[in-house]
């Protein structure tokens, strides 16, 4: 991408928000984006706040440093313990005319519309799921529809994902323990957020361990993709800051053969990485 290029950043602490990119470049192919992932220090899952809060805020400077007007924290976790400090004490003092921007409200405001009965479910990493941050935008946000929101942490379905054994007895054990296990405190449940952007790499084994065919699963890649379509439409003057040659940059605080060979899996197509230090 040329140096004078202001791409839409994407961070996630690994390759989760990679399924969230895959959808941004469907749906606003013109755009140019640069993705950084922090797969030295995934998962940011079972990190305290103020450690989510520290790296997340390293990577949207950095992201801010190649140019970026706008950074979508296209991971739960972080959008869930720091976007809001970021948004209301970080970006005033060092960047007011950027914006920042997180991947829970575009999924409660879905589930919010889906939702039949009003029991939703929510499937998320231990951090995610601490923070209270479903159950509270969902009571904020769904006016009124949603009448109980049941959480489940699911601590090792980060690492199934990153560690490539996805299609395992392991990976199979762990999905059906914690699924039961919500289902067990909500029978009701009709609308299931996948709360986390790694978790549509186990949508095979989550299917076949959802108690029935009538419960509606929301992955977040297709929603946060509209959702961004229609924030630049509504705000031309960010969207007149977005560069669109198509370009694609891709970071990683990883090894670079390792996250261009992971990464192809998630999009399907071959990648070129850099490395980088945070
Ligand atoms: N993809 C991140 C999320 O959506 C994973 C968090 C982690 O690193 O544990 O929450």
């Amino acid at each position: 991408m040329p140096a004078n290029d202001h791409p839409i950043g994407v961070f996630d602490s690994g390759y989760g928000g990679l399924t969230v990119l895959k959808e941004f470049v469907a749906l606003l192919p013109e755009y140019d984006f640069i993705y950084l992932g922090d797969n030295a220090r995934t998962p940011y899952g079972t990190r305290s706040f103020d450690v989510v809060y520290e790296y997340t805020l390293e990577a949207v400077t950095r992201l801010f440093d190649e140019g970026c007007h706008l950074v979508v924290l296209a991971c739960n976790t972080a959008s869930a313990k720091a976007l809001r400090t970021i948004q209301q004490r970080d970006l005033p003092r060092i960047a007011p005319h950027k914006r920042v921007l997180g991947v829970i409200r575009p999924s409660v405001e879905e589930v919010a519309e889906m939702t039949k009965n009003g029991h939703v479910g929510v499937v998320a990493t231990s951090g995610t799921v601490a923070s209270e941050s479903y159950p509270i935008e969902l009571e904020k946000w769904s006016g009124g529809r949603v009448k109980q929101t049941t959480q489940e942490a699911c601590p090792m379905w980060v690492p199934i994902v990153e560690s490539n054994v996805m299609d395992t007895d392991g990976a199979n054990f762990f999905v059906q323990s914690n699924l039961c296990s919500l289902f067990k405190k909500d029978p009701l449940i009709d609308s299931l957020i996948l709360g986390c952007t790694h978790y549509p790499l186990l949508i095979d084994s989550i299917r076949k361990y959802v108690p029935s065919e009538g419960v509606r699963i929301i992955e977040q890649g297709k929603i946060v993709a509209r959702k961004l379509q229609e924030y630049l439409q509504r705000h031309p003057e960010i969207d007149e800051n977005c560069t669109k040659t198509s370009g694609r940059k891709f970071l990683t605080t990883e090894d670079v053969c390792f996250f261009e060979a992971r990464a192809e899996q998630f999009l399907g197509y071959p990648i070129q990485a850099e490395k980088i230090e945070l």
